[in-house]
This record gives C-alpha cells, sequence and structure tokens, in this order.
C-alpha cells in the first residue's frame, strides 16, 4: 500500500481570534486535491482547538501541538491525551525540537508522550532531528536513530504515527535541506525502521520533513522518494499553505 502524502501545518504560538478565523477562512477556500492523495492536518494552539475544529472545512484535521506524558490530575499548566480525546482532536504532534531544546523534554519522555497518546486513541506527529552543531559533527544520523529508538522501545505499532524529520538548524532559519540532503536522512530512517522494527512498519509508516518549507521549495522535497510530506510552520500561516498541500500532487 502507498503512503498517502501529509501536509501537517503547526502553528505554534501564534494567532488572536481574529487571525485564526482568517486563516481557517483561507484554508475552506483553497482549492486541493482530494483526501484520497494527501492528508491535511493544522495544529493551531490549544485555546484556539474548539474553534477551529468547528470551523475548518471537514477534509481537514486538527492536531494539538503537545500533551501531557500520562493521565490527567494535578499537573498545573498541562494539558492530557484523554481532554483532547474529550474534545474529538485526533492528533497530537510530540517532540518538537522547540519542546526539546527549550522545555529539556528527552528522548525518554517524548517515548514515553508518543505512548501514552497512542494508547488513548491519539494519532502521532512524532517528531526528530538534529541541531547544526550535531549535523557539522557528522552525527546527524546517530541523533535521529537514538530519538526514533526511544519511541520505538515504546510502542509495539506504527499505524497511527507519522515520523517528523525537522533538523533544528532549518527551523524558522529560512535555512531548508536542500531535496538530497532531506532523501538521505528520511532513507537512512526508513532503513533504521527497516532494521529495528520491521519491513513492514518501514515501508508503511510517513516520513515527513519540517523545517523552512515554503511554496517555492515544496515541490523539489515532495518528489523525493522517502519524504512522505511536510510539517509547515511560518509559511503554514499564509495562504501559500494551500500550495504546499497542491504539491502532495
Ligand atoms: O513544526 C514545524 C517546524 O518547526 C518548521 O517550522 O516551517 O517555520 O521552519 P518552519
Amino acid at each position: 500500500m502507498g503512503r498517502k502524502f501529509f501536509v501537517g501545518g503547526n502553528w505554534k504560538c501564534n494567532g488572536t481570534t481574529e487571525e485564526v478565523n482568517k486563516i481557517v477562512s483561507t484554508l475552506n477556500a483553497g482549492e486541493v486535491p482530494s483526501q484520497d492523495v494527501v492528508e491535511v492536518v493544522v495544529s493551531p494552539p490549544f485555546v484556539f482547538l474548539p474553534l477551529v475544529k468547528t470551523s475548518l472545512r471537514p477534509d481537514f484535521h486538527v492536531a494539538a501541538q503537545n500533551c501531557w506524558v500520562k493521565k490527567g490530575g494535578a499537573f498545573t499548566g498541562e494539558v492530557s491525551a484523554e481532554m483532547l480525546v474529550n474534545l474529538s482532536i485526533p492528533w497530537v504532534i510530540i517532540g518538537h525540537s522547540e519542546r526539546r531544546l527549550i522545555l529539556k523534554e528527552s528522548n525518554e519522555f517524548v517515548g514515553d508522550k508518543v505512548a501514552y497518546a497512542l494508547a488513548q486513541g491519539l494519532k502521532v506527529i512524532a517528531c526528530i532531528g538534529e541541531t547544526l552543531e550535531q549535523r557539522e559533527a557528522g552525527s546527524t544520523m546517530a541523533v535521529v536513530a537514538e530519538q526514533t529508538k526511544a519511541i520505538a522501545a515504546k510502542i509495539s505499532n506504527w499505524t497511527d504515527v507519522v515520523l517528523a524529520y525537522e533538523p533544528v538548524w532549518a527551523i524558522g532559519t529560512g535555512k531548508v535541506a536542500t531535496p538530497a540532503q532531506a532523501q538521505e536522512v528520511h532513507f537512512e530512517l526508513r532503513k533504521w525502521l527497516q532494521e529495528n522494527v520491521s519491513p513492514e512498519v518501514a515501508a508503511s509508516t510517513r516520513i515527513i520533513y519540517g523545517g523552512s518549507v515554503t511554496a517555492a521549495n515544496c515541490k523539489e522535497l515532495a518528489v523525493q522518494p522517502d519524504v512522505d510530506g511536510f510539517l509547515v510552520g511560518g509559511a503554514s500561516l499564509k495562504p501559500e499553505f494551500i500550495d504546499i498541500i497542491k504539491s502532495a500532487e
């Protein structure tokens, strides 16, 4: 079975009610390929999830940007996976580099979060990626393999996981990975899954790229054989997100 192209829009910590309504209107008016060709998931901040869920076109879905590592309770400021399920939010982003680096989420913590979210019935966009320092030291594959291993150690079913390779040096910098750089890491990640999880999981798991994806650079990335879509930050707040979705064709 082929891997369906996946385009995620991570709005990060951006937006007012007015801005969110404007983005949703633009998305709702956009002409994009059918759901048979591309799966589109947008991820507003928690507080806007209900608004976006009710106003967004039905062929696009929503994701939270994070969730708590276990059942809710006395964890001030956190949002549990159960709450997302209760609100019928189907997806969650876990392990984004901004959380790993700024909030010090470890590989193990991210693995636990992925496992818990999946167990509650959420689908997960699990993020991995190396820093510039790690790339320059030649340890890109070792870093992303270690991050993937920490997830693989905690889960047995990859059906509801999308792996997002997001080199930290490309995020919000305007310095996109070249198609060859992205393809190389995606190929190696798929090989890692084949050797360490199973050939079936390697063949079916979508590995998407994130980091300064725009309407201008998405097409040449999208045609790489192991690039199964994108996780888009800045450009997902703009009308060009529609053009990025169209690169699925
Ligand atoms: O989750 C999205 C990534 O962090 C990419 O962000 O497209 O603004 O570089 P960016």
